[in-house]
């Protein structure tokens, strides 16, 4: 089977990775891939942007490719996925119309509003004014979301009341986020630890991956900037099997029944981010996608064959299928650039990148090759993801291997995995 997988993150290289060894699969294009994609087996990169849909679409048309994968939110929410299946290629993700379910923050409250899902209480403003008065009197914390993508910068977390009036002016009247700060969502703040739960859909029937715990915050015990993710593991003891039964039956089955009362056929992955805490859970997102850098550990310990399972969602022939797993623990730490999320350079040659082995794999998130030599060439570099007994095996491992790595200006968390549970 021919695949095209699209994104270049540590994300897309997983999938790679694992598509790779399967025996269906015959050739994987990654679009555009990184340093990493194209070391895999049977693996080509292509010069092709994710945004790029027309370009993809003839790519998938003459090379006459079997199965298309995508990895980003923004090519979905673009609507890719209708381009593709209008032409007759078979692909998995959700269109452009399931893809408001992390496109549109209201779209994805209402939803949960109407299906009776549990999350935060939420009000929603078009009116500057209306929204500061709000905020003069609401609770603090409180939290502000931009209303469209904003490549992870759209929330904003404000623990004093100033902080909250100072979001509000940036995303509505001085639009740094443009247009996806139109419309506001303001609500209530949750507290608990946040936990990720990603199931596999084919339109009726949903497959759950392993649980996993992301690490927002740039640095340790979860202080600075949010970012992209800087280190995941899975799974998370925070979902036992009663909990596991408890998100599928009272939030993941809920949510793809309002859509499809929406007419809305949910195909692809769909992550729901959860805070849970002692009295309840709550959903505080939903992504179209799978997570990143949550892919590379859950992937470490698939031991399916991923390929014939995206088929089968695919093909909406998930019914009765189950995934099995590796019961060790897996822990990938992030290595990111100096300045990531913010403003950092790139093009610096990396060092120490080992022999890999059946337990440790260096996923990479933003590098390309240049004469020879792999270079830095995003802000989230390299996920080095190890697997082990426990949590704390895992995180022996994955660290180990992580210092023998460098680049000018590398710098990563030494937390990883290690919150109270
Ligand atoms: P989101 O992009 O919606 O996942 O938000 C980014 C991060 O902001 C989340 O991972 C949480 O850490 C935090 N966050 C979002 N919504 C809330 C909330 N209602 N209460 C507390 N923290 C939140
Ligand atoms: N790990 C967070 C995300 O994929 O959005």
């Amino acid at each position: 089977m021919k695949v095209l997988v699209i994104g270049s993150g540590g994300r897309e290289h997983a999938i790679t990775w694992k598509l790779s060894q399967s025996e269906l699969c015959t050739k994987i294009y990654v679009a555009p891939g990184n340093a990493g994609t194209e070391e895999e087996p049977k693996t080509e990169n292509i010069d092709f942007r994710a945004e790029d849909l027309e370009g993809l679409l003839s790519f998938a048309k003459n090379q006459e490719i079997d199965l298309t994968i995508v990895g980003p939110e923004a090519p979905l929410v673009s609507g890719l996925i209708d381009l593709f299946e209008e032409n007759d290629l078979l692909c998995l993700g959700p269109n452009k119309l399931a893809a408001q379910m992390e496109g549109s923050k209201i779209f994805m409250k209402d939803v949960l509003k109407k299906g009776n899902i549990p999350t935060a209480d939420y009000e929603v403003f078009s009116d500057p004014l209306l929204a500061k008065k709000f905020l003069e009197n609401c609770e603090i914390p409180i939290v502000l979301k931009a209303d469209g993508l904003a490549g992870g910068k759209g929330v904003i977390v404000a623990f004093s009341r100033e902080e909250a009036l100072e979001a509000l002016n940036s995303l509505m009247v001085d639009k740094k986020l443009g247009s996806a700060g139109d419309i506001l969502v303001i609500e209530e703040f949750l507290e608990g630890e946040e936990a990720s739960f990603i199931v596999l859909c084919d339109g009726e029937s949903i497959v759950p991956l392993a649980s996993s715990q992301d690490h927002k915050q740039r640095d340790d015990g979860d202080e600075g900037p949010n970012t992209g993710g800087m280190g995941a593991f899975s799974p998370t003891p925070l979902i036992d099997e009663e909990y596991n039964k408890k998100i599928l039956d009272e939030i993941i089955q809920p949510t793809l029944d309002e859509l499809k009362r929406r007419k809305i056929v949910y195909k692809g992955f769909l992550y729901a981010g959860l805070m849970i805490n002692k009295e309840d859970i709550k959903v505080l997102e939903y992504n179209c996608r799978f997570g990143d850098p949550e892919t590379q550990p859950i992937l470490m310990r698939m031991k399916s064959d991923f390929l014939d399972l995206c088929f089968k969602a695919a093909r909406k022939e998930l019914h009765n299928q189950s995934i099995e797993w590796d019961d060790r623990f897996a822990l990938g730490v992030v290595m990111a650039s100096k300045g990531y999320p913010e403003k950092y350079e790139t093009g610096f040659p990396i060092s120490g990148i080992f022999e890999e082995s059946s337990y440790v794999k260096v996923f990479h998130c933003g590098t390309k090759k240049e004469l020879n030599e792999i270079r830095s060439d995003g802000g989230r570099v390299l996920c080095v993801t190890g697997l082990g007994d426990n949590l704390n095996d895992a995180f022996n491992i994955t660290y180990k291997a992580t210092s023998k790595i460098n680049w000018e200006g590398a710098f990563y968390r030494r937390d990883i995995g290690k919150r109270k549970q």
